[in-house]
């Protein structure tokens, strides 16, 4: 019987079962070829518009959705914080609700504040994607990054992930410990105290507080960035001293495993929480992520446009 996708939103990964995220991997997958081709172009989204509604500065997020939507024959507004009336003071539902009424079927959102894609969800009849609200939630970072574990390793189930660093103030990780865990991965989250917190537990992770003694047992290490922009002040005593405990080099992937993937979301501090040489030696698939976000994204326009009706579409 033929998957029945029912979300018209994608909000986080913490809504989603186990057999929905599979579903968008299996998608993504299909949709991956599409790339491959000399005319990188389907016709799925056609007579369909995607805004990209960002409050937020993005490189990776926001030209990967604007390509993913492109490829999918939608056409595609963008909107940025900067150069719109968001600066004279206009809420972020008058503004979605005026680029609504230009007759938008899609709005992709990312915004400093926890909750706004939920707000807009209830605000607005388009389909909406979360491409980042605060702290909260990345998700299809999250779908991007699993599907990346998935084509490299071949499954999820069993493996064991570090994710390391900011984890406190990381809606990447959020994504990440919701989809892994649901998948039956093993995840855990490394850094100092007090960027891990302990609630993590409770959505299904582990804590160490000291990466020397859990890389020895990683198939995967996730690295995140240090997000001062968030943090006000450090929350360690000085970046040397983080980079000494828990940054990614030379000296320290000698105690992973041999096959281990290292990843990392972007944008990189390099020299901070991870080191040239590891960004781009060949336990590195940080380029393939954002590959794969393309086919991800491409994935989640194609299903929460109800695409799935007809599912000799990605076949
Ligand atoms: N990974 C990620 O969200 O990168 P951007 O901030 O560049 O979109």
């Amino acid at each position: 019987m033929p998957f029945e996708w029912t979300h018209k939103h994608l909000l986080g990964l913490e809504y989603l079962t186990a057999e929905e995220i599979t579903h968008i991997l299996d998608t993504a997958e299909s949709l991956h070829e599409v790339s491959m081709r000399s005319i990188k172009k389907v016709p799925y989204l056609r007579g369909k518009v995607v805004v990209n509604l960002f409050f937020e500065p993005s490189t990776r997020t926001a030209l990967s959705f604007k390509l993913a939507a492109t490829r999918m024959s939608a056409d595609v507004l963008d909107f940025s914080k900067a150069t719109s009336s968001a600066a004279k003071g206009e809420t972020l539902v008058d503004t979605a609700k005026n680029i609504e009424a230009m007759g938008i079927d899609i709005v992709v959102v990312r915004h400093p504040v926890p909750g706004a894609a939920h707000r807009l969800a209830e605000m607005l009849d388009a389909s909406i994607v979360n491409a980042g609200d605060g702290a909260h939630e990345h998700p299809t970072q999250g779908l991007l990054d699993i599907f990346s574990i998935r084509r490299k390793l071949g499954k999820i189930e069993g493996l064991t992930v570090a994710i390391v660093g900011d984890i406190a103030h990381s809606r990447v990780a959020r994504s990440n410990i919701w989809g892994l865990t649901k998948l039956g991965a093993q995840v855990i989250c490394v850094g100092p105290p007090t960027l891990v917190p302990g609630a993590l537990r409770d959505m299904g992770a582990e804590i160490s507080y000291r990466l020397d003694d859990v890389l020895p047992e990683c198939d995967v290490v996730n690295m995140l960035r240090i997000q001062q922009e968030r943090q006000g002040a450090l929350n360690f005593p000085s970046l040397r001293e983080y980079s000494r405990l828990f940054g990614l080099n030379a000296e320290r992937m000698k105690k992973a495993k041999p096959d281990v993937i290292i990843m990392h979301p972007g944008p990189m501090n390099r020299g901070v929480e991870i080191t040239p040489d590891v960004a781009d030696g060949n336990r590195s698939i940080i380029l393939e992520q954002v590959t794969n976000g393309l086919a991800t994204r491409m994935a989640v326009f194609y299903l929460v446009s109800g695409g799935a009706q007809d599912d000799s579409a990605v076949d």
